[in-house]
């Protein structure tokens, strides 16, 4: 049998998550995915960085470009990060390559998934994205797959792991808000650039996606009403758990009679409720779907190894023969949604 041979752009807390996971679980992945799943090629910026993986059988590709264009892979992982530059340029390279992708990049997604899957669509290729939301929960999979029978009315929740463990932080351990910024660093939770933690905006990309799975829809993140937890004191939090409430990032997006409505900000929430009680990196998500009612999702929303997890439930999925739509359904399918804008509480 033929390997699935993947050339993985990135190995930083994902990319080194996943090439673990491959060392570790190689026959287990070959008995699960029908053939073996081989590394063929990897690149990174710095190719003399101790990763603490052995990247030593692997061909070393210039740069992700190259590697995206490469005749050694059928399967192009992007986990670089940034919705332009490198991320972008390879992964539709690698498209038009006739290369299946599967990255874990939210922000791309958001800003240019649409193109992208047109772009899959167009080439009879598909893209896979199971980790770009909530890390480690199958939240794509359960909406695109087990799902598919509802129309859902309504996805919300807590999709970002360090603003949820910088809050739970501050408030368990009375700890300064730089000490549980630098907690999470050391996690592996932060985005590059963590101001897109802090800011809601990764949280807002994720929720965009959500969006256009739940209802069908063009990803419209420009239309997402964010603020982030920059301003949320240890002050709020207390007064908040006075009351009986705890501070958490949610996300809403519901679709109203004035349009689609999607919401990511500092919301109060009852403590003992299932989302007042989630603690440090985990996500939640809650999906109404009008059939099967409310479903609760619940685990690791970030970090090496929940997110490799979700990376690599792709890479099955794809060396299996599976080519699902990407949203759902095709890009090409999808409809125009009126932008219902309100007030942000
Ligand atoms: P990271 O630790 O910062 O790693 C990024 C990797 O990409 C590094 O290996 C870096 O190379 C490489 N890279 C960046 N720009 C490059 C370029 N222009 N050319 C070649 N290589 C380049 O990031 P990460 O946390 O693994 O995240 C990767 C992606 O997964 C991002 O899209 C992120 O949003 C997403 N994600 C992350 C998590 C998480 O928990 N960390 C969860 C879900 C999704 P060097 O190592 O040589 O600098
Ligand atoms: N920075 C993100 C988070 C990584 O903290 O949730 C997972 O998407």
């Amino acid at each position: 049998t033929q390997p699935l041979r993947l050339g993985i752009a990135g190995l930083g807390t994902v990319g080194a998550g996943v090439v673990k996971i491959i060392q570790r679980h190689a026959d287990l992945l070959a008995a699960r995915s029908g053939r073996p799943i081989a590394i063929t090629a990897v690149t990174a910026r710095d190719k003399l960085k101790n990763r603490d993986v052995d990247l030593s059988s692997y061909h070393w590709a210039a740069d992700p470009l190259a590697l995206a264009q490469s005749d050694e892979i059928d399967v192009f992982v992007e986990l670089m990060g940034g919705h332009e530059g490198a991320a972008r340029e390879a992964t539709e390279a690698a498209l038009r390559a006739g290369k299946d992708v599967i990255t874990a990049n939210k922000a791309l997604l958001a800003h240019h998934g649409h193109e992208l899957a047109r772009l899959a669509e167009d080439n009879g290729r598909v893209i896979r994205f199971e980790a770009a939301v909530a890390g480690g929960i199958p939240v794509i999979k359960t909406m695109t797959e087990s799902l598919a029978g509802n129309a859902i009315r309504r996805v919300m929740g807590v999709m970002n792991g360090t603003c949820n463990y910088i809050l739970t932080r501050m408030e368990s351990a009375g700890l300064p808000y730089e000490t549980v910024f630098e907690e999470a660093r050391q996690l592996g939770y932060l985005e590059a650039d963590p101001t897109l933690d802090v800011g809601g905006i990764d949280a807002g990309h994720k929720l965009a996606i959500l969006s256009a799975i739940a209802f069908g829809t063009e990803m419209n993140f420009d239309a997402v009403e964010i603020e982030g937890i920059e301003r949320v004191s240890i002050d709020d939090i207390n007064r908040a758990a006075d009351m009986g409430y705890k501070i958490k990032l949610l996300g809403v997006a519901q679709m109203t009679a004035r349009g689609l409505e999607q919401r990511m900000s500092p919301c109060l929430v009852p403590a003992d409720s299932p989302l007042g009680q989630l603690q440090g990196g985990t996500n939640m998500v809650v999906v109404e779907g009008d059939a099967v009612g409310q479903i609760v999702l619940r685990g690791a929303g970030a970090g090496e190894g929940p997110t490799a997890s979700a990376v690599m439930s792709d890479v099955v999925e794809i060396a299996r023969g599976v080519r699902l739509p990407t949203f759902g359904q095709p890009a090409s399918g999808l409809a125009r949604a009126q932008a219902a804008r309100t007030a942000v509480p």
